[in-house]
């Protein structure tokens, strides 16, 4: 890279979004990260925000801070995400709500608040969804329904930003190995989930492709298939 480009990357406390900040500063980013614990990442080109990305006055002051740094994000990555099973009837509305919070609202304060951060015909904007947003399965509804929502929401603004040549990538991996999934059941087929690097593998191909070249949707899972 020739000159400084910043990369906005949410969720940068664990699992995918620690890895994906790492790997961009390797490659020569400086890294804004945000997440509501902190993050260990300890670098002179890392900038830690504690941001809550439901509360939208506090993505607003999150951009002010960013103002401060750069006026130009060359890369967004919508990673930061909740995930919790139950059943229907055992999910609480709060819960639910939790989810679309999360997984839709906070990419959606991003976007609207960053759009003035967009350089045109150059940045890229890399979203984390999941499987889950193309198939629902048993006990994770509420994950399930925000994964298809946050994906409309992507299409939607694809749509509608075209005319600012901006990239829009969306992965949809099957399970991986990470935090999310350690107050989940036990039992759960550990051997049937990826580890993070094999999704390591496919962000690094995205992120390091052409610019002109978008990946719109990418699923990938273990060949053993979906957790059930
Ligand atoms: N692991 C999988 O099997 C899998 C599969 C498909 C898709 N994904 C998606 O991958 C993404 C990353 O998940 P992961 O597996 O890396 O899970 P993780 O280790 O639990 O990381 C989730 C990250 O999101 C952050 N976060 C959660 N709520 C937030 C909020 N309100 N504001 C700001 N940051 C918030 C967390 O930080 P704080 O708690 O510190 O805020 C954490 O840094 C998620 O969108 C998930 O849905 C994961």
């Amino acid at each position: 890279m020739d000159e400084t480009q910043y990369a906005l990357v949410t969720g940068t406390s664990s699992g995918l979004g620690f890895e994906m900040a790492s790997f961009l500063l390797e490659e020569g980013y400086s890294v804004i990260g945000l997440s509501r614990s902190g993050t260990e990442i300890d670098h002179p080109n890392f900038i830690d925000i504690i941001c809550d990305i439901r509360d939208e006055a506090a993505v607003e002051e999150m951009f002010e801070l960013v103002g401060e740094n750069t006026d130009a994000l060359h890369l967004i990555v919508l990673n930061a995400g909740i995930f919790e099973m139950a059943p229907l009837v055992e999910t609480s509305t709060n819960e639910f709500n939790d989810h679309l919070a999360t997984n839709v609202t906070g990419p959606f304060h991003i976007l609207k608040h960053g759009v003035d951060f967009i350089v045109e015909d150059e940045t890229h904007i890399v979203t984390v969804s999941s499987i889950a947003a193309k198939k629902g399965l048993s006990n994770i509804s509420a994950y399930s329904a925000s994964k298809f929502a946050l994906n409309g929401l992507i299409e939607s603004v694809r749509d509608e930003w075209e005319h600012l040549g901006v990239r829009f990538s969306t992965l949809m991996p099957g399970a991986i190995i990470t935090p999310i999934w350690d107050e989940e059941n036990e039992d759960l087929p550990r051997d049937q989930m990826m580890e993070i690097a094999d999704f390591m593998h496919i962000f690094q191909m995205v992120v390091t492709s052409p610019s002109h070249i978008q990946f719109p949707e990418i699923t990938f899972l273990h060949k053993r298939g979906m957790i059930k």
